[in-house]
């Protein structure tokens, strides 16, 4: 068969180890392979490569992805030149790797394109799957410039807030905040009230703590209010890009309390680091059944992860609305046992 491949949205740690080991699956068992570039674009654009093996033998370990990507590129009012350049490719069926806004965008061809679906975002906001490679990784940049800021932080007795990736799911902050023990954690779904923190800094300081870290997600909001949008992206499936809430509340924290405070964005380096070992693992193993899903013909399917395995199940199931962190998930319960502000 000749199979397509394509990563569609923002890149994630992880995307090269799936590209890399549902490449090598194929090659070996006779298939062909081509590479679509820049997502969406690669097939309106009619932008694609052959691969090799010799082209994929150790990406793994590299963050982004070599096909290229992008989030700007929307399907929708362009569904029937989509079908006439993907017909032109002369596939058997491709291998999608996306997150939310890429199955979004492969929704009116789920009857006439054979698709696979990898769900994949650093947000770990995609339905259907409880877990997708990048977010350990996202949440092991977030833990250790937590951990090292904390040092500066007690230096200068300052409070820092950290502000992390994430849309409108507190998944990141929440892994990545709990993972350091941050003293303060604030999310989306957990609309945080103005008031109690600034009790709970106050406190703090009264008890002679030096240095705070407040770790915040770019969509977290105090109570009745919105999240803070930075800009928007015009043709994105999701145009609005969060941001400034670290800056925001760290002027007012120090306003309120006197603590001296700096905030710190973690952007893109959520994104830029090598996978771990977790996110490897994830990977080489969903490439392998990918493989075995093609030769199956188990086409309008995806690749997920539930209860410890992964498993097959309907593409429709990454379609479904954002995933977002329950309230009273057990992270929030454990942070909140440990004495954090959640
Ligand atoms: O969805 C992944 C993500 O990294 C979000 O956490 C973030 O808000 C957004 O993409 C950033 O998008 P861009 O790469 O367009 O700045």
């Amino acid at each position: 068969m000749k199979i397509g491949l394509l990563t569609g949205g923002g890149d994630a740690p992880g995307l090269n180890g799936v590209l890399e080991s549902t490449c090598r699956a194929l090659l070996l068992r006779g298939h062909s392979v081509l590479g679509i570039l820049d997502g969406f674009e690669g097939i309106f654009d009619g932008k694609t490569r052959p691969i090799s093996l010799r082209d994929v033998q150790g990406i793994h370990c590299n963050a982004g992805t070599f096909l290229g990507t992008s989030n700007k590129t929307a399907t929708k009012g362009r569904e029937n030149e989509f079908l006439e350049k993907y017909a032109e490719l002369g596939l058997d069926g491709m291998v999608v790797a996306g997150g939310d806004g890429t199955f979004a965008g492969l929704k009116a061809f789920e009857k006439s394109v054979p698709i696979i679906g990898v769900p994949k975002t650093i947000d770990n906001d995609l339905s259907g799957t409880e877990v997708t490679f990048g977010y350990d990784t996202a949440c092991s940049v977030v833990a250790e410039a937590a951990d090292a800021l904390r040092a500066t932080a007690d230096a200068h007795r300052r409070l820092i807030v950290v502000e992390t990736m994430g849309r409108t799911a507190g998944w990141i902050a929440l892994g990545g905040g709990l993972a350091s023990y941050a003293d303060a954690i604030l999310i989306p779904e957990r609309p945080f009230s103005r008031p109690a923190l600034i009790e709970f800094i106050r406190n703090r300081r009264a008890q002679g703590q030096r240095g705070m870290i407040v770790v915040a997600a770019e969509g977290a909001a105090a109570k009745d209010e919105r999240a803070q949008v930075a800009f928007e992206v015009a043709g994105s499936p999701q145009k609005e890009r969060y941001g400034g809430v670290a800056q925001t509340l760290a002027r007012w924290i120090e306003k309120e309390t006197g603590w001296e405070s700096r905030h710190v964005v973690l952007g893109h380096l959520q994104r830029a680091e090598h996978p771990t070992t977790s996110d490897r693992f994830l990977t080489l193993k969903m490439g392998v059944e990918v493989a075995a899903m093609i030769e199956e013909g188990l086409w309008g399917h995806a690749v997920v992860y539930r209860q410890g395995n992964l498993c097959r199940a309907p593409l429709m199931d990454l379609m479904a609305p954002a995933k977002l962190v329950d309230p009273n998930h057990q992270w929030v319960q454990l942070a909140q046992k440990l004495g954090l502000f959640i």
